[in-house]
């Protein structure tokens, strides 16, 4: 629960230290880099104009150099030491002269090296150089110049207390901004936890108030979108097992009150009884109908679908005309057909049919005596597109879209009556959308309704034809 936090803040900090660590040390290197770069150059310069004023004399002696430096300005030096070429101090302003000198850099530049140093260390710069005597191309000595410098050493070491402070502060108001920061963003983090526990908990209704426009204002928005489906979903749950409930409860109830009738019935005469018997059987059979359309329904709502097969749609038309026939001969409907051959879509050969059956089974139950249903099939380039005409009692506009919802009936009575269920159609819509078609319904000349059901015709890689 706390992680993110914990991270960010973990990240921020590092990230801080980080920073600071180097606006505490690279300026102040680069400085200090610089103070030795000039002290070298400086620090050369004074040692030549010694080296180049004591190069007249061949033999160096004591009184000689100190002459010869009294001319020169070496006030500023900490220590000025000359040596012959044996090492002997000839001269020295902080030492004792006479005996072998103990400055090593000294024996460096006696083997004709210059040598600088410079470091920085106890609030100084201290820098030192030691370089050769000669006099006509002879080596005749060494002189070491040491200098003590608080001066440049105080502005770095102030330098550096004012960056310690600046930094402090940079830290504390970063620190602050990035937990105010992080406390906002937390809050509108559980502003969204805390939605997803109500709607969880089943408050469909409800919806997460959005602000801003950035990625979690639109986590907040796919939210709202998800639970708005959310709701719809449980709405047409509810409303199909109401629906399906009363659906069975009507003929159940007719079951119900004939055989009451008869059995508290004493003197009920037989062809009473079988009249009552009938009509129990009658409302038998139109729960199995729609329990084995139910059942059907919920199998196309499955995501377990079955693998889609190449199928001639021709062979489904004919086996549903087949079938059908009794019926049309029944209501006194002319079935007429025309139909393509070759026109295969992948779907399941039981999909096909029921799609089929449903619509042609609609045009001869919804159509008037003396009409007609005619069927036909053809096939363009890329689909293939199926058409149910009748010249029956017709859709009213109004009622078009509804017709594929469950359990909907333009006319209640006539379809019951018809032994409709309501759910024909929806299987229909199903069945062809599960197998990437549409259905479009319209009106039909002179009367009646016209249903057309487009597939997309299969490339030969998916027919495997
Ligand atoms: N060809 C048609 N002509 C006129 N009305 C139709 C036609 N097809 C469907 N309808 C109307 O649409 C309603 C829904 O049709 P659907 O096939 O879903 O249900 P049903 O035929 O009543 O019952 P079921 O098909 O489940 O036995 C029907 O009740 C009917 O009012
Ligand atoms: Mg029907």
């Amino acid at each position: 629960m706390h992680s993110i936090r914990f991270q960010f803040l973990a990240f921020i900090t590092m990230l801080l230290l980080l920073l600071l660590l180097l606006l505490n040390t690279y300026p102040l290197i680069t400085s200090r880099d610089t103070v030795f770069e000039e002290k070298r150059s400086s620090l050369s310069g004074q040692a030549a104009v010694v080296a180049s004023s004591l190069s007249g004399t061949d033999r160096l002696n004591q009184a000689g150099v100190a002459e010869i430096l009294r001319f020169l300005d070496i006030s500023g030096f900490a220590r000025v030491v000359v040596t012959n070429k044996d090492g002997t101090v000839v001269y020295d302003d902080g030492g004792a002269t006479g005996g072998v000198t103990d400055i090593p850099d000294i024996g460096t530049a006696l083997d004709g090296k210059t040598v600088f140093r410079s470091v920085f260390a106890d609030a100084a710069f201290v820098s030192s150089i030691a370089t050769p005597l000669s006099s006509q191309g002879a080596l005749t000595g060494a002189v070491y110049l040491s200098e003590y410098d608080a001066e440049r050493a105080e502005i770095l070491l102030t330098l550096q207390g004012r960056i310690r402070i600046l930094s402090l502060i940079i830290g504390v108001v970063a620190l602050v901004l990035a937990l105010v920061f992080l406390f906002i963003l937390m809050q509108r983090i559980r502003a969204l936890v805390r939605s997803m526990h109500i709607v969880a908990e089943g408050d469909y209704t409800y919806r997460h108030a959005v602000s801003g426009r950035d990625e979690i204002a639109e986590l907040g928005q796919e939210f709202n979108l998800l639970t708005e489906r959310l709701e719809t979903t449980e709405q047409q749950r509810r409303r199909f097992v109401s629906d399906a409930s009363h659906e069975l409860k009507t003929p159940l109830a007719s079951i119900r009150l004939l055989s009451d009738s008869i059995v508290q019935n004493d003197n009920i005469d037989p062809a009473t009884v079988r009249e009552f018997v009938t009509d129990i059987g009658n409302e038998a059979q139109r729960l199995q109908r729609t329990t084995e359309k139910l059942l059907d329904l919920s199998r196309l709502d499955d995501d377990v679908q079955m693998i889609p097969e190449p199928v001639d749609v021709k062979q489904a038309a004919l086996d549903a005309l087949v079938l059908l026939r009794p019926l049309a001969r029944e209501k006194q409907v002319r079935l007429r057909c025309d139909l393509e051959e070759g026109c295969v879509v992948m779907a399941t050969l039981d999909d096909m049919f029921h799609i089929l059956f449903n619509l042609i089974e609609n045009a001869i139950k919804y159509n008037v005596p003396e009409g007609e249903v005619f069927v036909k099939l053809a096939g363009t380039e890329d689909s293939v597109e199926l058409s149910v005409e009748d010249t029956g009692i017709g859709i009213p506009e109004e009622d078009r879209l509804n017709i594929f919802a469950r359990f909907y009936r333009v006319d209640k009575a006539r379809s019951r009556e018809a032994g409709g269920s309501g759910l024909g159609l929806s299987i229909v819509r199903d069945a062809v959308l599960a197998h990437g078609g549409s259905i479009t319904v319209g009106p039909n000349k002179p009367q009646g309704s016209r249903f057309i059901v487009r597939f997309p015709r299969p490339t030969s890689e998916e027919t495997g034809i």
